[in-house]
């Protein structure tokens, strides 16, 4: 596929056939997303291929969790788990234990165990330069670090007709996954990634155009226009 049209039309993708997918393609795909940048090229990023059954039941389990604090956080009118005005988080805006008691019924987290892949991205935090600690706000830079990886992935997956979806709500439970998996306490839970072959795939992306979020020469100033032809 071409360069533009890949990154143009990898949407989430959610929902996905029953067919597996070998291990040989899942080491093809992380063989191509392994040329993804990193601060100081350190390549924080390691990669639990969850395989057992149980195992990937527990984490559907903690997902959820995650799921039903997020969405207590949407209902009651917040961006979940944002930095609020003075820029920093301040910890849950809402009961936890309400949240806990939630009932919602989300398809791919009811469905989360059946992706054929699913991969746990870790990174370890001695590894990652966080050039903005210590700044009066929240810390976002460690992210740059890992998470253009995670989309390597995706994109590479492309490639192999297989589509996916980034997750993040898993890092709720983040004590709960390192006790699962042995994770040693220098590494942070990241993301989960599920993919597979599509049921459909989501081509049509929302998006914001370029002239919303590009200001010239100060914020706020006169937008870059789109070229004309
Ligand atoms: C850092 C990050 C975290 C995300 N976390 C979740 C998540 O926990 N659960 C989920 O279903 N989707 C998650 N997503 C996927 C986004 O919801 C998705 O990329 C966005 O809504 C755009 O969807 P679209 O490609 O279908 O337009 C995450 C994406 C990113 C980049």
């Amino acid at each position: 596929m071409e360069l533009f049209e890949v990154m143009t039309t990898s949407g989430a993708i959610r929902e996905y056939l029953d067919v597996p997918v070998s291990d040989q393609t899942v080491y093809e795909i992380l063989n191509a997303a392994r040329f993804a940048p990193s601060g100081g090229n350190r390549q924080p990023w390691r990669v639990l291929v969850v395989k057992n059954r149980e195992s990937r039941r527990r984490v559907r389990e903690l997902y959820c969790d995650g799921w039903k604090e997020y969405m207590a956080h949407i209902k009651k009118g917040f961006v979940p788990f944002a930095p609020i005005d003075d820029g920093k988080w301040n910890g849950p805006a809402v009961d936890l234990d309400e949240a806990a008691a939630m009932t919602f019924n989300n398809e791919y987290a009811n469905h989360l165990d059946e992706a054929p892949i699913f991969l746990v991205l870790l990174a370890r935090l001695e590894d990652l330069a966080c050039l903005d600690n210590g700044l009066d706000r929240q810390s976002i830079v460690g992210g740059g670090s890992i998470y253009p990886f995670g989309h390597n992935i995706l994109l590479s997956a492309r490639a192999y007709g297989l589509g996916g979806v980034m997750t993040t709500v898993i890092c709720r439970r983040e004590a709960d996954m390192k006790a699962l998996f042995d994770i040693p306490k220098e590494f942070a839970v990241a993301a989960l990634v599920t993919l597979g072959t599509p049921k459909k795939f989501l081509t049509k992306l929302t998006r914001r155009p370029v002239e919303e979020f590009t200001f010239v020469d100060k914020f706020g100033g006169p937008t870059l226009g789109a070229p004309t032809r």
